[in-house]
């Protein structure tokens, strides 16, 4: 299948408007490979009359799976030493440390694609910081792909995702065979929020305040102007004490000069004191 220069400009044109996600030209490849399956799948006889039916209505279920199947869900348990390390290190002890009184955290993973990153933290708080267990912990979770919340709300991943990052003993711990497949306990489940959000709506306001955000290793889909936006919002529903983590490659650097980085090598960054 190819796809046709006018169908590939209104594709780009709906994912910019729906998701603020940028298709250059020559990402056809992309649209081909990510698109022909679902077009397939939804009896189309092939992209262009899969963009037929989306030109007719960009707010229909065939809407939501363009959106689901074009947006890049790559993620891994434990993905990336260092944020890691510097969660365990510096950044949680001084969140329990600064909120002893109230004994109240809130986290928010703003990108979770299939759960295993949000996972991932709270197998950490828990094996490491089990005085938690007795805290008000809200653990929010988000990301704008129906699909992908519900295979984190299920949590059940394949041998070879367990295989990626998930060290044995928080497997043997944490996870339950189910056929060829590995199911997270229903009481990390539960313990997490699941919610659709799109960054770059406007859904913001019915946000809280936060003390720990990750947004790791999704503003690299966005232009600038989207990047600006998404951390003034950001800083917005950041506590002034409260901490920032992007993707090892991402940084706030020329987008927002408001932050100021924590720590470089986990780009965890903070709001600078007005
Ligand atoms: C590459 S994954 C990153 C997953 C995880 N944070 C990590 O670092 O491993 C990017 C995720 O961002 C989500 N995403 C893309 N555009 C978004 C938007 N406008 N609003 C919210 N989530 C979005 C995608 O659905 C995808 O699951």
């Amino acid at each position: 299948m190819t796809v046709q220069a006018s169908d590939f400009r209104f594709l780009a044109d709906f994912m910019r408007d729906a998701a603020a996600i940028v298709l250059e030209p020559g990402k056809e490849y992309l649209v081909d490979s990510r698109l022909a399956p679902v077009a397939s799948q939804a009896g189309f006889s092939g992209i262009s009359a899969l963009v037929q039916e989306l030109r007719r209505s960009t707010h229909s279920p065939l809407a939501q799976k363009v959106i689901d199947a074009m947006t890049t869900n790559e993620t891994s348990f434990f993905r990336d030493a260092a944020p890691y390390q510097h969660l365990r290190k510096a950044v949680l002890p001084a969140l329990i440390e600064a909120r002893r009184n109230e004994r109240a955290l809130s986290i928010w993973c703003a990108a979770a694609s299939s759960g295993q990153e949000p996972y991932s933290m709270l197998m950490m708080m828990r094996e490491e910081f089990p005085q938690l267990a007795n805290w008000n912990v809200r653990f929010l979770a988000t990301d704008i792909s129906q699909e992908m919340l519900q295979r984190c709300r299920a949590g059940t991943y394949s041998q070879l995702e367990v295989n990626r990052g998930l060290p044995a003993p928080l497997l043997v711990k944490y996870f339950t065979k189910r056929g060829i497949d590995w199911q997270i306990d229903e009481r990390l489940r539960s313990a997490i929020e699941w919610r659709e959000f799109n960054l770059a709506g406007r859904a913001w306001l019915g946000l809280p305040s936060f003390d720990l955000i990750m947004l790791r290793n999704v503003m690299i889909y966005f232009d600038l102007q989207t990047k600006r936006s998404i951390l003034a919002n950001m800083r917005k529903v950041l506590r002034p004490d409260g901490y920032l983590f992007l993707g090892t490659a991402e940084t706030t650097l020329n987008i927002d000069e408001r932050f100021q980085s924590e720590q470089a090598q986990s780009s965890c960054y903070r709001v600078r004191a007005a």
